[in-house]
Order: C-alpha cells, then structure tokens, then sequence
C-alpha cells in the first residue's frame, strides 16, 4: 500500500494522502486508489495543487469524459466549456454572478439531493470538483450513501422496488426550484431517460438506491403516487446515519460515485464571497437499466 487511507466512517467517506495527483500515477498506485472508490464512494484528496490538465489527466483515468454541458453555452456562457462544468459563482468574464442571472437560477437547483447526469440516457460513474477558492463560511457539500440506505429498508419495500424503473429529467429537478427557462437547443437534448429505482454496482455487488431530485415519476404507476415514492426514498436515504457533510478546504479534489451517492450543496453568501471550483465528470459503462438486463423503449 503506497498511499494514506484516512476513512471519515468505516464505510462511506475517505481522505487520501502520500499522493501528488499533478504527476501520472503508476498502475498499481490508480488501483490502489479505485479499490478505495469502491468501498468508500467519496474520496477526499487535500493539498492537491492542480491545473486544469492536471485535474483533467487524473479524471479521465475513470473512463471517458462528459464533454457536453447541461446549459446551451450560447445562451449561458461561462469560463470553461467541453470537460469542465464551472461550479462557482462566477460569470464568464470572472466576476460575481447577477442575482437574477441565467446561471445563478440554474444553478440553485444544486442545492437539492441529487447525482450528476441521472437525467443522461449514458449516466454518469463519478465527479471530481476542485477547488480554487473557497467561501470563509458555509458553501459546504453534503453527500448520503445510498448502498447503506437500500441496506436499511425494509424487506417489504425492497421487493416493492425490484425492477422499478424512473423517468430522470433535468426538468423535474429544475421545475422544483422554478426554472422552467429551457431553450428549444436544451429541451431537445435533454430528454427524459429510464433509471432503475435500484441497481447492482458490479464492483462489489453491493445494491444501492438510485434516486435523485432529477426524477420525476415511476414507469406503472399513476404519477403522484410514483412521485410520492421517490420523495420518501430521498428523505429516507438522506437521515443522518447515511451522510457525511464537507467543509472544504481550497485547493482540495473531492471525487463520488454517482452511481450510489446523493450530494448537494449547503449556502452560503454566493452574492459576497467568491466559491471557485470546476467539475470534471466521468460517464458510466451504459444506462442503468441496461446494466441490469431491464428492457425500455428506446
Ligand atoms: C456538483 C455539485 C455542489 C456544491 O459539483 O455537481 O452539485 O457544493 N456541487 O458545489
Ligand atoms: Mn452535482
């Protein structure tokens, strides 16, 4: 073992040290480090002064990268386009964000639980945000376990979800926030896709939820109540004993498996202090229900 394992709980969350991620890493170290991301689902890298290649290089060691953005750049343009989403409260030219801006409305839907790119036919494997500067108070990321909080149902409800799949769609999760300001460039690519309520990681064959405030309804059931079933598994997967809150340092990498992994981020006075990070995300090997070996329309 050549690097440093700090686990946060026994289960969920690690800090890792003994490592320079600006240099490549030899093959037995970046198995070292995916063996960690499979137990842990969020590993913390302090002290890490990247660039934005550096960050890159080391992401894309996780397969490929999401090169699409979710916002028409046109329409919201802002400092990094392709690889990066820019994760801070900064405009394009560098600057505070307006308080009614495009991208500031866009972005609050941040702050509801949910996992990177469920709304993508292809979902995502992971994300890993850097970041540059931080808030002096608040701006926090919270994270919840999912593998843990399909352990904790009950039987009942676990036979209850077996095989339900939802109907994911930037447009719920943004709908529930009140952006609805989606140009016909973005509603077209932008779709609703099928996800399964539940799925297998096939790393360790642990299950895990797969839930999300991108879901909006539940194949085979009238849709209040399939919407009602996807808010009690958030709130339920969101309890305390399941999450880890992050108060980050600067100049610190955060990777999480999207796969079984709820975040969001906490406020902070985004219209005072500067919060500057950028997001690299990578995608998953298909669509969740095709790595179940669950048919859907295509
Ligand atoms: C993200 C995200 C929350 C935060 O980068 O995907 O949701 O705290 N970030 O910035
Ligand atoms: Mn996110």
């Amino acid at each position: 073992m050549s690097i440093a394992i700090y686990p946060v709980t026994p289960n969920f969350t690690a800090e890792i040290g003994d490592i320079d991620l600006r240099q490549p890493l030899a093959d037995e170290v970046f198995e070292e480090i995916r063996q960690a991301f499979w137990k842990y689902a969020v590993l913390v890298f302090p002290g890490q002064d990247l660039t934005l290649d550096q960050h890159l290089a080391f992401s894309a060691r996780f397969g490929p990268v999401e090169n699409e953005r979710t916002l028409d750049p046109k329409a919201t343009p802002t400092r990094y386009g392709g690889a990066f989403a820019d994760i801070s409260n900064l405009d394009a030219q560098g600057k505070i964000w307006g308080e009614s801006s495009r991208q500031r409305m866009y972005k609050l839907g941040n702050k509801l639980w949910h996992t990177d790119s469920s709304f993508k036919r292809l979902p995502s494997l992971c994300s890993l945000l850097y970041s540059r500067s931080i808030a002096p108070i608040g701006g926090h990321t919270y994270f919840a376990d999912q593998r843990a909080a399909y352990d904790a149902l009950p039987d009942e409800m676990k036979q209850k979800l077996q095989g339900l799949v939802a109907e994911h769609c930037i447009a719920h999760s943004r709908q529930r926030n009140g952006f609805s300001e989606f140009n016909e460039d973005e509603k077209k690519r932008l779709p609703p896709v099928p996800q399964m309520l539940v799925r297998t990681l096939p790393q360790n064959g642990r299950k895990s939820l797969f839930v999300a405030s991108h879901a909006g309804r539940v194949f085979g059931m009238p849709d209040a109540e399939g919407r009602a079933l996807i808010d009690s598994l958030i709130a339920h997967a969101t309890q305390p004993q399941f999450t880890y809150v992050h108060r980050w340092r600067s100049n610190e990498l955060i990777m999480w498996d999207n796969r079984c992994t709820l975040h969001r981020g906490g406020d902070y006075d985004d219209l005072r202090w500067v919060r500057d990070m950028q997001r690299v995300t990578i995608s998953d090997v298909a669509n969740s229900c095709e790595q179940e070996g669950v048919a859907v329309a295509a």
